[in-house]
């Protein structure tokens, strides 16, 4: 399924199928995000975790598939949740929500257009979204700026959880400068396909950043029984 916008200036292929947890609630799937959710909550029971961040080492793991389904069945049980797609080079989450590109996160952080302007309803109640925004040419740099942590700080105010999307760690220093500012950062695995050896360097870059590491949560866990793939989690 896709769409273009009036003036066709964007195409804007949507990816909602893939919020399973919204679409197939009694699925296994969604019951996987439910108990990554109550997994979520027992981590850290006297400072709950508000702001964390997704990330993995190496691209395609599903960092972006997995943070949006995860903030929908957070949204379902009740809490207010802002998602900021701080993957300013392959902007994805408004995809999942059939929105716009314009007006996001890299905007905000120019100055171009205020928190207020980039923070938009996804028509999800309790869910909003800071889109990325325009492709900046030095993304590592708006990150790294003061601006971000008061953009942080503002999201904070206004929702129970932040969910930040990243690029990967290995690729780019986006990640490791932004796990520094945030409560916690979860590392999503793909089955079958991340290296040993290139988990160990990402954990090794987010330890030196002193990231706070929640866990990991494995992604395209295949089950045969079933041909399919499935999400699956641990935490360690
Ligand atoms: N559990 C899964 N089973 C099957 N396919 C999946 C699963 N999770 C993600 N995918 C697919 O893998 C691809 C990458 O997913 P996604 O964009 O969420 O990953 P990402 O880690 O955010 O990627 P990038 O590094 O490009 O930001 C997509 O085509 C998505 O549909
Ligand atoms: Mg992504």
């Amino acid at each position: 399924m896709g769409k273009n916008n009036k003036g066709g200036r964007q195409l804007l292929k949507s990816r909602k199928e893939e919020l399973l947890v919204l679409n197939n609630p009694k699925s296994p799937v969604a019951e996987a995000f439910r108990q990554i959710r109550t997994n979520l909550s027992f981590i850290s029971p006297d400072e709950p975790l508000q702001t964390v961040l997704f990330t993995s080492s190496a691209p395609s793991e599903g960092k972006s598939s997995v943070l949006a389904n995860l903030a929908v069945s957070m949204v379902q049980n009740g809490n207010k949740v802002i998602i900021i797609d701080a993957d300013l080079r392959k902007p994805m989450q408004h995809k999942f929500f059939e929105m716009t590109n314009f007006n996001g996160l890299s905007n905000v952080l120019s100055g171009e257009i205020d928190f207020a302007t980039g923070l938009r309803e996804t028509g999800i109640d309790g869910l909003k979204l800071i889109s990325a925004g325009s492709i900046p040419p030095n993304p590592a740099e708006l990150l790294a700026s003061r601006k971000m942590e008061e953009i942080l700080a503002k999201a904070r105010a206004e929702a129970d959880l932040v969910f930040i999307d990243t690029p990967p760690v290995l690729a780019v220093t986006d990640a490791v400068i932004l796990a520094s500012k945030v409560d916690g950062t979860l590392l999503v695995v793909a089955s079958h396909q991340t290296e040993q050896k290139l988990l160990l360097k990402a954990k090794e870059l987010l330890v030196n950043a002193r990231a706070n590491i929640l866990g990991v949560i494995l992604n395209k866990y295949p089950v045969h029984q079933l041909n399919r793939y499935h999400y699956y989690h641990y935490y360690g």
